[in-house]
């Protein structure tokens, strides 16, 4: 089957690959060696409409589609992940689930801010025991009135110290279970809010990675996003759309150490001749490109199935579970091809293969991706590709 690009996508990949390779490429290195913040690139990524894609122009966003942003996302990736992982959580963790459940007044107060890029959003769900399991929250918040009280420790937050909003996910009545979480939108600047120590990470080491600490943090209720009790589910909606960001980055980056790959086996000659011509290196190759394609096939139909209103749970966890697998797998035979070269940061694989094993743990494990996969399998619920 082939997806056929509409000339708007195509624009919209070919702006995103020439940002990434002028505008990314010079310093990437050096930002991930010193994991320094990549402040210029993501203000310039704003302004380039790259953090709020999917929103409405009444919000300050592009209007987009998600296969628009699937294809921004696969070229950013396929050169700086610190920017893309940024540019995921704050596009369909934030804006999304604002957008789609948010109400006006919300809307009005946070969108046009984070849609531009001004602000960005930190996703607040997993605590030092909820990880996988998302519904064990220990973050509690106490209806006072008018307002909540929350207290809790949030881990592994991308963007936690440079975000200005985080929709942080916490307990308001326990004995419901999951039916008693919910979610709120809290201000950084919130007295109450402390930041902890940066992670000292094995890839997207630019992005900054905080543990988040609320102590008697007071959030108005206009702040409650969406009904009481409506967290887990919220939590569980974004993710869904936030897994076709990730399945995109994970896909950029088996992309990415393709075409290194591919060029450096032309030009590097071993026993006489291109080492592309020799079959050990010749099949690598040609199982990265199939494994590829296919990611790309899951990506995009993800991606179309969310654009068309279809359930793409189910969709956005195979891509997710396929493209982190192939990233990982490929990123290894990158370093392979290139020998001793791909060993050291210059030639941007090594960093490739760090960068592709947290796209098999964030936004849910390969193995929660499997759990998604499997009840829908049980349920009968076959995977229909789109024709
Ligand atoms: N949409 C709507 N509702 C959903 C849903 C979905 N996609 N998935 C589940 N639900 C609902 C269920 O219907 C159920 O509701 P009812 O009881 O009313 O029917 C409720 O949620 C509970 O569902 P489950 O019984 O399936 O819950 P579970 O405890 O078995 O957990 C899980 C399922 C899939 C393992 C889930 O906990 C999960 O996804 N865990 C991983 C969490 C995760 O992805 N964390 C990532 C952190 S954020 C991050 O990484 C961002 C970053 O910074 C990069």
């Amino acid at each position: 089957m082939t997806i056929t690009l509409t000339e708007e996508q195509l624009a919209v990949k070919a702006a995103a690959r020439e940002f990434a390779q002028q505008s990314l490429l010079p310093g990437v290195i050096e930002r991930d060696s010193t994991m320094t913040y990549p402040s210029e690139q993501i203000k310039a990524m704003g302004e380039m409409g790259f953090l709020g894609m999917m929103v409405s122009p009444e919000y300050g966003g592009g209007g987009m589609d998600t296969l628009s942003y699937a294809l921004a996302m696969e070229e950013i990736s396929k050169v700086d992940n610190s920017c893309s992982v940024i540019m995921s959580v704050n596009n369909s963790l934030i804006c999304w689930g604002i957008e789609k459940f948010g109400n006006e007044d919300q809307k009005q107060r946070y969108l046009k801010k984070l849609a531009t890029g001004e602000w960005i959003g930190a996703f607040c769900l997993s605590e030092p025991e909820a990880g996988s399991d998302a519904t064990s929250q220990r973050t509690t918040a106490v209806d006072m009135g008018d307002h909540y009280i929350l207290n809790g420790t949030k881990n592994w937050i991308t963007s936690g110290a440079t975000s200005s909003l985080h929709i942080v996910i916490a307990q308001t009545d326990a004995e419901k279970g999951h039916r008693g979480i919910s979610a709120f939108l809290v201000e950084a600047d919130t007295p109450g809010v402390t930041i902890g120590a940066k992670e000292d990470k094995l890839g997207v080491r630019a992005s900054d990675t905080h543990t988040l600490m609320y102590n008697d943090v007071k959030v108005p209720k206009s702040n409650r996003l969406g009904e009481e009790g409506f967290g887990f589910k919220f939590a569980m909606k974004v993710l869904s759309g936030g897994r076709i960001g990730i399945a995109s980055q994970a896909l950029g980056i088996a992309a990415g150490a393709y075409e290194l790959s591919l060029a450096y086996a032309q030009e590097r000659e071993a026993f006489g001749k291109p080492i592309a011509k020799h079959q050990a290196i010749a099949f690598k190759l040609a199982d990265m490109a199939t494994d590829i394609e296919a990611a790309r096939q899951l990506v995009y139909q993800s991606a179309i199935m969310k654009d068309r209103g279809e359930n793409f749970d189910q969709a956005s966890s195979m891509a997710k579970l396929f493209a982190s697998q192939a990233a990982m797998k490929h990123t290894v035979e990158a370093v392979q091809i290139h020998g001793g070269y791909g060993y050291v940061k210059e030639y941007h694989v090594e960093r490739l293969m760090r960068d592709a094993k947290i796209t098999q743990i964030y936004e849910g494990t390969s193995e929660v991706q499997k759990i998604v996969i499997s009840r829908n399998v049980l349920k009968g619920n076959l995977y229909t590709p789109i024709v």
